[in-house]
């Protein structure tokens, strides 16, 4: 197959980067289509460890393009430091091998400061957002009044646009959020001197991806966050503001519909949540702390604890039904050594009526009573295991029972954070 996606279908931080890094060794292409640097994913590369927030985690392989398609947002700071931190790597020398959407909207400031702004207002009943202007960046883009890189090029007619954004929303931060304003002379010098950095990044990465395709490159793309935090298909409003499934990179990056060959669905061997919002199978023993220690769950965008819960196979029904999903990969089952038993969320229970999918709506989910099966637990490590018959029988049969409730081909199962730390089954770039 020529075009793959990887997805999220939790909450984020599934382990996609670390699944597309490896992929990337069979693509030409390496494409993000949605969020911003609120994603955060890290890449175990022997033995350095790398989080790329903005730039596709295709850069650490030489010779691959990565693009950063028009359904992103991008804070111009954030990704001029990374292009920065990884050209100080040896990784992105040329230009050629970034490519930025002329359409992508940029994150400002005074989005950063928005979304700050509001989460303290909204203090107990906040959403727990990273703070980095991404709802609000987003906001702008649907109201009309966001910044595209594509403004840049005439930098007088951006200057005025950028400085009639300003009024208003600086009055809005003095006025509503109590916040401290932005200042307008020092935000357009510091936007004069990132423009003339990332002028020569930018493309029609559209045009680029579908020319690209013609000549039979392969292209993969990267999904950030997760199913669950996709802002229809989420558990609204603890959502991020975009979609956050693959059928987002047709919009997000201008594949045509058609055009993409198969999905493959990123999943923890257990659950976890970062910030607000429901959280069906959380898991509040001493059993959460230990996998929460186990398997370093600490947010990598922002270094928040993050909640543990366990696998729940209603949740990724719902996520691998929504992608269409050809393949899951199951990260981290190496953490679930030691745990015994082990559990599997198989459907919910609310009000004495049983629910095998994920309720209407997602109504009623902080409510609902995980119904779980407990499967006998491992205690060998499974460092540096890469075939399904070294792992130890009550792992087989764990993967099995997940094979069996989601119904989607076991296409890999990682068993630590290294590159290599991998039991692959079906690569989708071969299959
Ligand atoms: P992403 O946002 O989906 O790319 O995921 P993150 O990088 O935010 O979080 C996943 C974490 O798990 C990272 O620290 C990875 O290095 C790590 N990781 C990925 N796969 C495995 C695995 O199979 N085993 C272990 N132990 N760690 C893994
Ligand atoms: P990756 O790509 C985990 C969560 C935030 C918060 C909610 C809204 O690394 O998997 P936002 O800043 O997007 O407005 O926050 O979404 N969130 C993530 N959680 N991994 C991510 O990305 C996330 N991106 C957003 O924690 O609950
Ligand atoms: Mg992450």
């Amino acid at each position: 197959m020529k075009t793959v996606a990887v997805v999220g279908t939790q909450w984020g931080d599934e382990g996609k980067g670390k699944i597309v890094d490896l992929l990337a060794a069979d693509a030409d292409i390496v494409v993000r289509f949605q969020g911003g640097n609120n994603a955060a994913h890290t890449l175990v590369v022997d033995g350095r460890k790398f989080i790329l927030r903005l730039v596709p985690a295709g850069a650490l392989h030489p010779g691959k393009t990565c693009v950063i398609g028009n359904g992103t947002v991008v804070d111009p700071f954030a990704l001029v430091e990374e292009i920065d931190n990884l050209r100080a790597n040896g990784f992105l020398s040329s230009e050629d091998s970034l490519k930025l959407s002329y359409d992508a909207h940029m994150v400002m400031p005074y989005h950063r400061a928005i979304d700050r702004g509001r989460e303290a207002r909204l203090g107990r009943n906040a959403i727990g957002t990273t703070g980095f202007g991404i709802g609000p960046a987003y906001e702008d883009k649907v109201a009309r009044s966001g910044l595209r890189f594509a403004d840049l090029i005439d930098f007088r007619s951006f200057t005025a646009r950028l400085e009639r954004n300003l009024k208003e929303k600086n009055a809005y931060l003095k006025s509503v959020l109590k916040a401290k304003p932005i200042r307008t002379d020092e935000l357009i010098a510091q936007m004069k001197t990132l423009r003339k950095r990332l002028l020569p990044f930018l493309a029609d990465t559209a045009g680029f991806l579908y020319s690209a395709h013609e000549a039979g490159k392969r292209i993969l793309f990267e999904g950030a966050h997760g199913a669950m935090l996709d802002i229809d298909y989420g558990t609204y409003p603890y959502v991020t503001s975009s979609n956050c499934l693959a059928s987002a990179a047709f919009a997000g990056a201008g594949l045509p519909p058609g055009k993409l060959d198969a999905v493959l669905g990123i999943s923890k061997a257990y659950t976890t949540r970062v910030g607000g919002g429901p959280f069906p199978t959380e898991i509040k023993t001493g059993v959460g702390k230990r996998l929460r220690e186990e398997g370093d769950e600490f947010g990598s965008a922002t270094g928040r604890p993050r909640r543990i819960g366990w696998f729940d196979a209603v949740l990724a029904r719902h996520a691998l039904r929504l992608n269409g999903a050809w393949g899951l990969a199951l990260t981290k089952l190496d953490v679930l050594t030691g745990i015994d038993p082990v559990k599997i969320c198989v459907a919910y229970e609310r009000a004495g009526r049983r629910y095998e999918q994920m309720p209407p709506g997602r109504v009623g989910l902080d409510k609902i009573r995980p119904i779980c099966e407990e499967l006998p637990g491992w205690h060998q490590s499974l460092q540096g295991i890469r075939a399904m018959a070294d792992l130890p029988a009550p792992a087989r049969r764990y993967l099995e029972r997940i094979g069996e409730l989601t119904n989607v081909r076991l296409a890999m199962v990682g068993t630590g954070a290294a590159r290599e730390a991998i039991i692959m089954l079906s690569n989708p770039f071969q299959a």
